[in-house]
């Protein structure tokens, strides 16, 4: 399989570049290390049987090796050496002795297990980096492994770039040079090397667009916008690597109320949003992702930042439902209408007491007062004043009692939430 998307590698090379067809193979783009013909190369962890000429009868085997052997010398009735599973430290010099003296010497090398399956991954951070390329393998390789990366971009010559190996992630990074005016297609190779064979484990077809990695934004942060219960500020500052002003970035921002499904999103060419159809009063989850202004291509999300939008306890008495059924599409309560709420909330708390008092006293003393008033025009069968009368205390007596009502009840409605939202 391997093998296939090899020759097609080589093949598409080979077409989009006619005059550097010949040059573009396997051996050329990852050249196979000299070995001594004489050497018994085995896989790792196969079995071997060893033996030399003139080595048979009883002999002894000694092992001459640039590691500490695990294998002690070696007693063989019939000139052959089995080693069953070898391992990267057997490799070395065996050398047959027989009656005190060595006969001969073989030199046996170990190949790795053939890597199936991986992938390079490569990304640029930002235009003017280099671009970085990784690759982990999913067998052991030989300590001696080295790996490189070489980058195809026709009609150019193959580029070679070491790679450093990090035993802790096990995971070979390279870095290869990018040119900030290069938007064509490359081939990314990564060629693996022992001492017995060089082998393209793993290959990268991909435009610069594609390879375009931007990081999440960082330090995202919600804030409250004072008196405004439907809103949240989200600020966050420039991606990692990401330089400012040559290459400009675009933001998404989404959006939702926390363990509610729905999503909403933004977009800005700015550090910072502004959120208007925040849920009052609920904690809501927020991510940034960046893309290069020109390139639709979207880097990774910011972790989650949370906000709850500014509020105060009587927000309650407007949406006493919302809490069980959040409706986040609903449009942003218009400004001066959160303003007059706002005013009227402020006035509701410093008059609250005196004036429902107040009020009171007054509506009982009106009430009685037009009790009199009918009273008297009944007596007087003065039908004029009586309809005046009538009409007056229509308008004076009709609105009160709701409005008392109404901050009565919500009175009563805004004591418990208040305390739970503290
Ligand atoms: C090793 O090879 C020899 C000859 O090639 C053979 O006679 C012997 O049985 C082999 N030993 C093992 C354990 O396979
Ligand atoms: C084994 O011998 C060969 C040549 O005889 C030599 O080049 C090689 O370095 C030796 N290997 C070790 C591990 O000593
Ligand atoms: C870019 O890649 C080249 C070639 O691998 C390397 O020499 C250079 O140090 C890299 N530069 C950075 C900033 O990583
Ligand atoms: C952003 O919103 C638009 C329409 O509102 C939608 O089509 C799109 O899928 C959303 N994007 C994400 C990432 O949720």
């Amino acid at each position: 399989m391997a093998g296939t998307s090899w020759r097609c590698t080589v093949l598409i090379i080979g077409l989009c570049c006619g005059r550097l067809t010949t040059s573009y193979t396997q051996d050329t783009l990852c050249p196979k290390p000299a070995i001594s013909e004489d050497a018994i190369l085995v896989t790792f962890l196969s079995d071997v049987n060893l033996t030399c000429a003139g080595c048979d009868g009883q002999v002894f085997w000694s092992h001459g090796s640039p590691y500490k052997s695990q294998r002690p010398l070696e007693k063989a009735e019939s000139g052959h050496l089995v080693l069953r599973a070898v391992a990267y430290d057997d490799e070395g010099n065996y050398t047959c002795y027989k009656d005190g003296a060595p006969v001969c010497t073989v030199e046996l090398l170990v190949r790795d297990q053939p890597q199936e399956g991986t992938s390079l991954s490569c990304y640029n951070p930002h235009p003017t980096h280099n671009i970085t390329c990784e690759w982990s393998p999913t067998e052991l390789l030989h300590p001696f492994s080295t790996a490189t990366l070489v980058k195809v971009r026709v009609p150019e010559e193959p580029l070679f770039f070491p790679c450093t190996y990090d035993g802790g992630r096990r995971i070979f990074t390279c870095s290869s040079l990018h040119n900030e005016a290069d938007y064509s297609k490359q081939v990314f190779l990564l060629c693996v090397r022992s001492r017995t064979d060089s082998v393209r484990a793993a290959s990268l077809e991909a435009n610069w667009r594609d390879l375009l990695h931007i990081g999440p934004p960082l330090n995202v942060q919600v804030t409250k916008v004072e008196k405004h219960p439907r809103r949240l500020e989200v600020r966050w500052s420039l991606p990692e690597f990401w330089e400012e002003p040559y290459y400009r970035l675009k933001y998404q921002v989404l959006y939702q109320v926390e363990n509610s499904l729905h999503q909403s999103n933004g977009t800005t060419d700015d550090t910072s949003f502004i959120i208007h159809d925040a849920v009052m009063r609920r904690q809501h989850l927020i991510r940034v992702r960046a893309t290069e202004e020109y390139q639709e291509n979207w880097g990774s999300w910011s972790k989650d930042a949370k906000g709850v939008p500014w509020s105060d306890g009587a927000t309650m008495t407007q949406v006493p439902n919302e809490d069980h059924t959040p409706t986040p599409q609903q449009p942003e309560d218009p400004e001066n209408e959160v303003g007059v709420l706002t005013v009227s909330r402020g006035v509701f708390r410093s008059w609250i007491a005196p004036g429902v008092s107040l009020a009171l006293v007054i509506l009982f003393l009106l009430g009685l007062w037009i009790r009199y008033q009918e009273v008297r025009m009944v007596k007087l069968h003065c039908g004029f004043l009586r309809s005046l009368v009538q009409s007056s205390s229509i308008e004076d007596r009709a609105p009160p009692p709701p409005v008392t009502e109404s901050l009565l009840s919500s009175v009563v409605v805004t004591v418990p939430p208040l305390l739970e939202g503290d």
